[in-house]
């Protein structure tokens, strides 16, 4: 019998009302793991319905920020002694390596520890006033209910970066993980009942994103939409919460220049390449797939890359010697495969990689990568595959490589390889995009802000800004002068 998953709603685990569920399967083994419920308007409604009476409840709307902060900190001791079944658990799910996945679990509770901070200094502040007898100050207050619909390639990371800073400002909370990966989050929901938050706090509703996902949107309770996955999906949401005039956050898509220059190391540019584009079998929204290399070192950066590519070791993601494991399900390989067709078909060379590796597993598995004699018009250096494939493309001078690597509707991340601190300065000033990367690729810490430009995505996530999307400022305003308040149709002197 499979393990069947209901909702986390309460601080309980219930079963959905329509009494249906999904199966989930592990994508390098095909295996299939469990059942999770598959959640319907209904099951939203109500575990919305309980986040809105927690909000209410004074045990969390009266608990003081520096308590708050306490049960943050403590959420992230408990994710960490939780580390090793969370990273297994997410491993099964998505067939992301053990290895990257433990190296996550250390960095996600620091997440939780940075909002434990920041939660006793969202703060609003005194504005000066032109009268002298009246005081004007702002006060931050939480949203309300929020809702946070979030993907499959990160699920606990990219759920944290919601998470945390919604309760850090003192919000309840409804996620609605991806239809792929549903149990790190519903443990993660269990534990922050054990960490002390109260009921209803936090809850969690599995299911599809046309149903749950779509009916959370759509509820007329929620305050805010915070949103991770596709440029597609987060239009739709944009539409429907512009339409009710409230906020989203949404981080998108992208199609990330990653550039080398002919004054950078190759060998150091060539393991930055590498890893921009194959960790995590290019399941990344920061993947570098536009890989940029200057004529006069384009030879030796394909050769390295191509060479690194065909050595990466590609199996079973819970074996440590593995580099890459499978994609996340069918439909993202057969998207990969298709995209790289696309390409041939454009003119595209398959320089390495562009198959289905034969291995012992039956998994969601594919090939690095690497295509050349491909230029930024086609569509397989314009549109976001999400899998591990590099257009590599050379250029001649600075100032082309700019308005190429700046010619996307994306603008999340970008990567230069130089040695000139000059160039680095002017490239990092004027390249498009949200996050740029100088002699390293992925860098990310919760203490910094990232934004998507253009069509990656709207507001920020991570750094002290980021707390106040899930705030609204409110201005006071008060008289301090007792005496009689003049007549406003006699005019004053
Ligand atoms: P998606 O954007 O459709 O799904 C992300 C989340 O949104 C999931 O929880 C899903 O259930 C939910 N969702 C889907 N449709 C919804 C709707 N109408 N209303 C409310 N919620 C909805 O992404 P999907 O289908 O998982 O992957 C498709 C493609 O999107 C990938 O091939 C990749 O190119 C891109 N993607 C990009 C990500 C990024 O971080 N940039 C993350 C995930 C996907
Ligand atoms: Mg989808």
């Amino acid at each position: 019998m499979l393990k069947q998953y209901g909702h986390f709603i309460n601080g309980a685990f219930v079963a959905p009302l329509e009494g249906e569920y999904f199966e989930s399967h592990n994508p390098a083994t095909l295996e299939t793991l469990y059942e999770a419920a598959r959640g319907s308007a209904a099951d939203v409604d109500a575990a919305v319905e309980a986040a809105r009476r927690a909000f209410e409840n004074p045990a969390w709307r009266r608990m003081s920020q520096t308590k708050r902060g306490h049960l943050l900190r403590r959420l992230g001791d408990l994710i960490g002694e939780n580390a090793e079944e969370l990273a297994r658990l997410e491993t099964q799910d998505n067939g992301k390596l053990l290895r990257e996945m433990r190296g996550q679990l250390a960095s996600v509770p620091e997440y939780y520890y940075y909002y434990a901070g920041l939660a006793d200094k969202i703060q609003g502040s005194q504005i000066p006033s032109n009268s002298p007898d009246l005081l004007n100050y702002t006060q931050r207050e939480p949203l309300g209910v929020v809702g946070a619909i979030t993907p499959w390639n990160s699920p606990l990371t990219l759920t944290t970066s919601k998470l945390a800073p919604a309760l850090a400002a003192g919000n309840t909370i409804v996620i609605k993980p991806s239809e792929y990966t549903s149990r790190t989050i519903l443990r993660v929901a269990e534990l922050t009942v054990e960490a002390g938050f109260p009921d209803g706090v936090v809850n969690v509703v599995t299911g599809f994103g046309a149903e749950a996902g779509a009916a959370l949107v759509a509820n007329t309770t929620i305050a805010k939409i915070s949103f991770t996955g596709s440029t597609a999906t987060g239009s739709a949401i944009a539409a429907s919460t512009a339409a009710r005039f409230i906020g989203s956050t949404l981080e998108l898509g992208g199609k990330s220049p990653n550039i080398v220059f002919e004054d950078a190391d190759v060998a150091n540019a060539s393991m930055g390449v590498v890893a921009g584009i194959f960790a995590a079998a290019g399941q990344t929204c920061i993947a570098g797939s536009r890989v940029f290399a200057h004529r006069s070192v384009y030879d030796e950066l394909l050769e390295r890359v191509s060479e690194r590519a065909k050595s990466i070791v590609i199996g079973d993601p819970m074996d440590l010697s593995t580099e890459l494991g499978p994609l996340a399900f069918a439909d993202q390989r057969d998207k990969v495969d298709s995209y790289v067709s696309l390409g041939v078909s454009e003119g595209a060379n398959v320089l390495t990689g562009g198959t289905r590796p034969k291995l012992e597993l039956p998994g969601y598995f594919y090939s690095p990568t690497v295509l050349t004699d491909v230029d930024n018009s086609m569509r397989v250096v314009r549109e976001e595959i999400f899998g591990p494939v590099a257009a590599i493309m050379p250029f001649d001078t600075e100032e082309e490589v700019l308005a190429l690597a700046n010619d996307t509707e994306y603008g999340l991340a970008a990567g230069v390889w130089t040695k000139n601190l000059s160039r680095a300065h002017r490239m990092a000033s004027r390249l498009e995009a949200g996050t740029i990367w100088v002699n390293t690729y992925r860098a990310m810490s919760p203490m910094s802000p990232r934004q998507g430009f253009k069509n990656s995505g709207v507001g920020i996530e991570h750094g002290m800004e980021s707390v106040n999307e899930y705030t609204r400022l409110k201005s006071v305003w008060i008289n301090t002068d007792e005496g009689p308040v003049a007549d406003p149709f006699v005019m004053r002197g």
